[in-house]
């Protein structure tokens, strides 16, 4: 037996003939791809009991037939020449894909930080480490479903150390991101007597569909520029609310002082229970960053965050900080669901943090996002004197109000035109409420110089005028 599935029978003998004949229909068939690389033939050999001439025999046979190639230092593959008889089955419609669409020269679509400054080097050295370092059973075993603990355990002294968070590593769960984690929470409000989530408007419109998917029922509450609207809140007869208080998603609002002390007498009052969306707080650029609510209220908050802006999106490494109850059924639903999160990248995470690469590494990109942010602002106050620019004082966007009659779409088109991909905040307004919504773009500067966020901001201005004339 061997992976390429040739069958031998022993008995008829002629061995390296019946393994030509298993390698000719498989490449006949297509199941051996043009280009594919085959076993040494005393790997092969060893696979399938025989002796190496054998296959060395079998192997010169296909090689002379045109089947096979074989150079030296690449090894023996399937001749490109050695074409399958079957024609290629129709190849299924591509979705039409955004990597299709050429790539803006300016992208100021929101969400994203600048990868480009990921610590490649410093990752893949917590990973060696932890390959090197860690014990087997520990890091390639099925992992423990909440996450693994070393990772738990500096999580909850970063989210207490940066996020004056009061969590022990038991409260903790390893999500996904933030999605993962809203994504489960709303799943689990049933089972918890909820049967209604509140939630921002405007609020994000990627994860609208995402919790729209989970079946509960969502309760959109006004945002003003305090933040959420609790006497709102409290009119929707809900007792969960998901809400982005560090830097509300889009508007940038910061929950005032007022609202989040009237938000946790809210949910005290009616048992109930605060989802913390903590996407981009680590980023707060003015003054010390606003302690999460669920430092205030252990007992009520749930606090979700991830990695996603610090340091990449790809890596998919998230949390969910709840109280004792629910993170026990946070780990249950990772168990009957994925039985939990990749765990090398768990383990390097934990690496990084322990060394203070983590905390290093943020700070730097608040260095750098602050100029960057200061630089947008400066060339939209120049290039677009109209607009109103809202949220500068955290995260990795802004959120820009454009004068009353401006056509929103007509700017967004006009910018893609010229290059510069910026997106309106139409989509993140409830039905009801985005005809009266001033038109405005959500633009994210994470991952632009401040030269050519200049540039765009410039390009922008004059899209702008093109959507006022509208
Ligand atoms: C408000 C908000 N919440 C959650 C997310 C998702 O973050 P994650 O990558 O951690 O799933 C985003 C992504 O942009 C976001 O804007």
């Amino acid at each position: 037996m061997s992976d390429l599935h040739l069958p031998l029978d022993r008995a008829a003998g002629r061995l390296a003939a019946q393994i030509a004949a298993g390698f000719r229909g498989a490449v006949r068939s297509g199941r051996l791809a043009a280009g594919t690389r085959l076993p040494s033939s005393r790997d092969l050999a060893r696979d399938l009991e025989v002796s190496r001439g054998v296959v060395v025999t079998a192997y010169e046979q296909l090689i002379a037939e045109g089947f096979l190639t074989a150079r030296r230092g690449d090894g023996t593959r399937v001749a490109e020449l050695a074409r399958p008889e079957r024609p290629e089955p129709p190849a299924a419609p591509e979705p039409a894909p955004a990597a299709s669409v050429a790539k803006p020269a300016y992208d100021l679509r929101p969400g994203h930080p600048d990868v480009a400054s990921f610590p490649r080097e410093r990752w893949a050295a917590a990973l060696r480490a932890v390959l090197r370092t860690v014990p087997h059973e520990d890091l390639l075993d099925y992992p423990d479903p909440a996450g693994a603990p070393t990772l738990r355990a500096e999580l909850a002294g970063y989210l207490g150390r940066v996020r004056a968070a009061a969590v022990t590593p038991g409260q903790i769960t390893i999500m996904n991101g933030v999605a993962h984690g809203l994504s489960a929470l709303a799943r689990l409000l049933p089972a918890e007597g909820h049967t209604a989530l509140a939630l921002e408007d405007p609020t994000s419109d990627r994860q609208l569909p995402m919790l729209e998917a989970t079946g509960i029922r969502l309760e959109r509450v006004r945002v003003d520029a305090e933040g959420l609207d609790v006497a709102a809140l409290r009119r929707t007869g809900a007792r969960a609310v998901l809400v982005t208080p560090a830097h509300q998603y889009p508007t940038g609002v910061v929950l005032s002082p007022g609202r989040r002390a009237e938000l946790i007498a809210w949910a005290r009052e009616v048992d109930g229970l605060v989802i913390e969306d903590d996407y981009d707080a680590e980023f707060r650029y003015d003054r010390d960053p606003v302690g999460c609510l669920q430092g205030v209220d252990p007992e009520r908050v749930v606090l979700v965050g991830s990695v996603s802006k610090a340091l990449a999106p790809a890596l998919r490494l998230g949390w969910a900080a709840a109280p004792p109850r629910l993170a026990a059924r946070l780990r249950e639903h990772r168990l009957n669901t994925d039985l939990g999160a990749p765990s090398l990248e768990q383990h390097a995470l934990a690496h990084y943090l322990s060394g203070g690469g983590y905390d290093r590494h943020l700070r730097t990109m608040r260095r750098r996002y602050r100029a960057r942010r200061d630089a947008l602002v400066e060339a939209l106050r120049e290039h677009v004197p109209e607009a109103t620019v809202h949220g500068v004082s955290a995260g990795i966007h802004l959120y820009v109000e454009l004068p009353r009659g401006t056509d929103e779409a007509a700017v967004v088109a006009a910018a893609a035109e010229a290059g510069v991909a910026v997106t309106g905040a139409t989509a993140t307004w409830s039905t009801g409420r985005a005809a009266a919504a001033p038109p405005a773009l959500v633009l994210g500067y994470a991952g632009l110089n401040e030269a050519r966020l200049a540039r765009a901001a410039a390009l922008l201005g004059a899209a702008v005028t093109l959507g006022a004339r509208g």
